[in-house]
């Protein structure tokens, strides 16, 4: 039998490239007749694991991280009639029974079936089924012809591979903040967080027609990068507001629309941005955002923070001025973006060259082996998307 590697997290701050069990089409002790193993072509790091990593969640000791797989396909169990071994697809984050009440609404991200513990799966990540990571030579996806978005041509496919690998999760997920923020053609759109998916986010606006994508950070490199494809910046560590920041730009201290592309572990503004202030970038878009606006909010929000600044956070209560955004009929978006919703159309935008993903977040290919330097370069604020390439399948 082949072996297989991953990548666990083995406590705060160490993640290892250890040798794992090569997967099986099994459930339990049941076969997975509707399953398939992938040899993983690429297999990117998120924001979502570091978070783990970073000792911020209830992580078990010895998971194997990866959430964000493309691959071919090397075996097919019998009961998967249009995948065909060969094929090379992109798997959503979000793992879907496609039967139950959730997914028949597209609400993949919440699907009933696939996580005893609470709505909502995905490889290898906490509180989400305890199914094994990606970020591995070898993965086994279930109900594969339901999530598994199969490209139209390998060879096509293998030359936009640093694009499609966004599919996964990153431009599915800025896109569906952009999306349910209102995002379209004129609008004026304000960014928060110019990691991965805050700069999938700005590249997802631009595709949708906003007139300005304003991306807000602190960190001056990923400021850079996304000035690097047309976006406006707002550095948050200034000691001027980012509704002063705005006005500067738009002659007015608000926008149309905002995305929170930080989550929980959000630092503080101006003088307070050395320390973490968890309810910082929700609070600060509902004062810039118009009355009737919405928010979007993929940036992520836990029930049980083990590092939260005080006990509140630490079970994910935050001081959130409500009363403001209730005043100004704000619309908000939360959860996981349910990629199914997404990934065919961005696929063929890509492929079409209407958006240019890669390029937008830096994607950065490594080996397998190079993972724990990714995840410390990426944790220290690296401008890059790091991408891990197990089988060396992708052209430098
Ligand atoms: N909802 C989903 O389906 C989904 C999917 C993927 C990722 N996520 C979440 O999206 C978030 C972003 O992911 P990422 O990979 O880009 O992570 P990241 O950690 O690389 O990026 C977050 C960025 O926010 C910046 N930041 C911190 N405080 C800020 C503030 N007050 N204002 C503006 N910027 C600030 C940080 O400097 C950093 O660059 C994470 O919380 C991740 O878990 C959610
Ligand atoms: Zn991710
Ligand atoms: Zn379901």
């Amino acid at each position: 039998m082949a072996s297989n590697r991953g990548v666990a997290y083995m406590g705060p701050g160490i993640v290892e490239v250890q040798s794992i069990d090569y997967p099986k089409l099994e459930l339990g002790r049941r076969k997975c007749e509707h399953g398939v193993i992938l040899k993983v072509v690429s297999t990117n790091i998120c924001g979502s694991d570091q978070h783990m990593v970073r000792g911020r969640t209830t992580a078990p000791k010895g998971l194997v991280l990866g959430h964000e797989i493309t691959g071919e396909v090397i075996e097919v169990g019998r009961d998967v009639e249009f995948i065909k071994v060969g094929d090379i697809c992109s798997v959503p984050f979000n793992i879907a029974c496609g039967r139950c009440r959730n997914c028949r609404e597209r609400a993949t991200g919440i699907c009933l079936n696939v996580n005893p513990a609470r709505p909502g799966a995905a490889y290898g990540y906490v509180d989400m089924g305890g199914w094994v990571g990606g970020q591995a030579d070898y993965v086994m996806v279930p109900y594969a012809d339901f999530n598994l978005l199969k490209f139209p041509d390998n060879a096509q496919a293998m030359e936009k591979i640093k694009d499609l690998t966004c599919l996964s999760d990153i431009l599915p997920t800025g896109y569906h903040g952009a999306v349910t923020a209102g995002v379209g053609p004129g609008a004026t759109v304000y960014v928060a967080g110019a990691g991965p998916v805050g700069l999938a986010c700005a590249a997802a606006c631009q595709l949708l027609g906003a007139a300005v994508v304003i991306v807000g950070d602190l960190i001056p490199e990923r400021l850079a990068q996304a000035r690097s494809f047309g976006c406006e910046t707002v550095d948050v560590s200034r000691d001027a507001s980012v509704g002063d920041q705005i006005a500067q730009i738009l002659k007015v201290p608000e926008v149309d629309c905002g995305v929170d592309c930080v989550g929980f572990e959000a630092r503080g503004h101006g003088h307070d941005a050395g320390t973490e202030a968890p309810a910082t970038v929700l609070n600060s878009l509902m004062t810039i955002t118009r009355a009737g606006g919405a928010l979007g909010i993929p940036g992520l929000y836990v029930t049980d923070d083990p590092g939260g600044v005080d006990k509140h956070a630490q079970t994910g209560n935050l001081s959130i001025r409500i009363g403001l955004g209730w005043a100004k009929s704000h619309h908000f978006a939360t959860g996981q973006c349910p990629v199914l919703k997404y990934n065919r159309q961005l696929m063929m935008a890509i492929l079409h060259d209407r958006i240019h993903v890669a390029k937008a977040v830096n994607v950065t290919v490594v080996s397998l082996d190079q993972a724990v330097q990714g995840y410390r370069d990426f944790d220290k604020g690296a401008a890059k998307k790091y991408v891990l390439d197990p089988h060396g399948m992708i052209a430098a």
